[in-house]
């Protein structure tokens, strides 16, 4: 049952028992006080220094696990704050953050970072408790870096679409018993619901603008993982206290972390293929090239699932295991007699979800592609190199910005991935891909298993 692995029949991955606003322990009165304040600790740089004079709380007090949710949550805003709240980032958590980070994140099975979990599924409020929390009109998100609407909005819009997921389980049901009338109305319902998603993805464009977003929220998402770059060449540190702590790498916070978008892959049995591999051609046939096992390959999806809460994760697998619906679209839709709307419902199913993929990726060129060339076009300008010289001979130094290097992937990662330069070249995801080139594979790839022509 869904129960099993925390999640809700209406909820979807978001969990039954609501967030807390407040960890009902006094003992932990200091991280509420610090994340009330985040925004004003970071603005001020002084997010630091107040950590550094923390003591290192015990986890003893938590019980229930909204509660070791919301201590999560707190630990990795204060987490990524101190990172990225100064003029460069530190490579190291004091053992304030570090120690119940990892003790929490071991329990909850989640890597200690700000995950799409910390930052979206465990971190919202209904605005009024009679209302359904399904509807983004009735949402308020409880922490962020910024305090801005932008932020806010951006995590509420993320965190959408749960009620797919009873409706598609029973889809997977149906398919067993053979009853395809209830598949092709699962099938049909799932469209319309995919499409309702990606209209209400374009309402990320009425409260998230787009400066906001790359220069302000999300620098404070990156993760510590091929960023040296931008001033961790060995990840961060996380210590103990023992000294014998090693630095630890982890991909930044993504939607790409969100089980509800595998969900979809997998009932759908859509492939993710390592980015930059090709579909293979019919002729090259099923056979494994034999002699030589080709090096295992990186499979972007495959590592965000490590990044989901681990029941999540399983729930992923074992619906895996059982998913059905594409082999058996295939096998009631062929020949002459075969159930023909059972095949389009399918194939609307597919193209819905490709143009979510659109959409996502029109939002990605105008949230993060257009504004990085922007710094680019900017820093070139003759008047910044007139401003580079007049702070020379200052002998000042220009400070640091960690958001505008944050993200630049040495060139060749994004036009091998890509087979040539894309428009972004060199640009990297928070969570570490060579984005637009890697989006339209996955966006590709969604179309793949239509049962008929297209
Ligand atoms: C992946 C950016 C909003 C769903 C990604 C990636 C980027 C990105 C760069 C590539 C992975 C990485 O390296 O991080 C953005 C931006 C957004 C936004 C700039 C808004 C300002 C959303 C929303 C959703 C979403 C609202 C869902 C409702 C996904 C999914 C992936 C992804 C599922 C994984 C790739 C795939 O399955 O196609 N996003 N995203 N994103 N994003 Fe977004
Ligand atoms: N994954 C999103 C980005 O790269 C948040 O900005």
């Amino acid at each position: 049952v869904l129960a099993d692995y925390g999640i809700s029949p209406t909820h979807g991955f978001l969990p039954d028992v609501l967030p807390l606003t407040r960890l009902p322990d006094p003992y932990y009165n200091k991280w509420e006080a610090i994340v009330a304040n985040l925004q004003g600790l970071i603005l001020s740089k002084r997010l630091r220094g107040v950590v550094d004079r923390l003591p290192v709380l015990s986890t003893i007090g938590l019980e229930h696990d909204a509660e070791w949710r919301r201590a999560y949550m707190l630990l990795c805003f204060m987490a990524h704050g101190y990172i990225w709240g100064g003029d460069s980032p530190s490579d190291r958590l004091p053992p304030a953050i570090s120690v119940p980070l990892l003790q929490i994140a071991d329990h909850l099975e989640v890597p200690p970072v700000a995950t799409y979990a910390a930052v979206c599924l465990w971190n919202f409020k209904p605005l009024f408790m009679d209302e359904d929390i399904d509807n983004l009109e009735n949402l308020a998100t409880l922490t962020t870096f910024t305090g801005s609407l932008d932020e806010s909005w951006f995590y509420l819009v993320s965190a959408r679409g749960a009620p797919i997921i009873p409706l598609m389980l029973t889809a997977i049901a149906a398919a067993r018993e053979d009853d395809a009338t209830t598949v092709a109305s699962c099938l049909n319902t799932f469209a319309e619901r995919l499409d309702d998603l990606s209209t209400l993805l374009q309402r990320m464009h009425e409260s998230c603008d787009p400066h906001i977003f790359y220069h302000r929220i999300r620098p404070f998402l990156a993760g510590s993982k091929n960023m040296a770059e931008a001033g961790l060449p060995h990840g961060v540190l996380y210590e103990d206290g023992s000294g014998t702590e090693t630095h630890r790498q982890y991909a930044g916070g993504s939607n790409a972390q969100s089980s509800l978008f595998q969900f979809f892959d997998i009932v759908l049995g859509i492939e993710h293929r390592p980015t930059g591999e090709k579909k293979p051609s019919p002729s090259q046939g099923e056979e494994p090239e034999r002699g030589r096992a080709p090096p295992p390959k990186h499979n972007f999806i495959m590592e965000m699932r490590r990044y989901m809460p681990g029941p999540h994760a399983r729930f992923l697998s074992d619906v895996q295991a059982v998913a059905n619906l594409r082999d058996y679209v295939e096998r009631r839709s062929s020949g002459t007699d075969g159930n023909r709307p059972l095949a389009v419902a399918y194939d609307a199913c597919l193209a819905m979800l490709r143009a979510l993929r659109d959409r996502h990726i029109a939002i990605v060129t105008r949230y993060i592609v257009i504004p990085s060339r922007e710094v680019r076009a900017r820093s070139r300008s003759p008047e910044a190199t007139r401003r580079k010289v007049n702070l020379a001979t200052a002998s000042r130094q220009p400070r640091p910005q960690p958001q505008g290097i944050a993200f630049h992937a040495p060139e060749q990662e994004a036009a091998a991935a890509d087979g040539k330069k894309s428009g972004s070249g060199g640009l990297k995801g928070t969570g570490g891909t060579a984005l637009i080139s890697f989006l339209k594979q996955a966006r590709d790839e969604t179309g793949e298993p239509a049962v008929e022509e297209w």
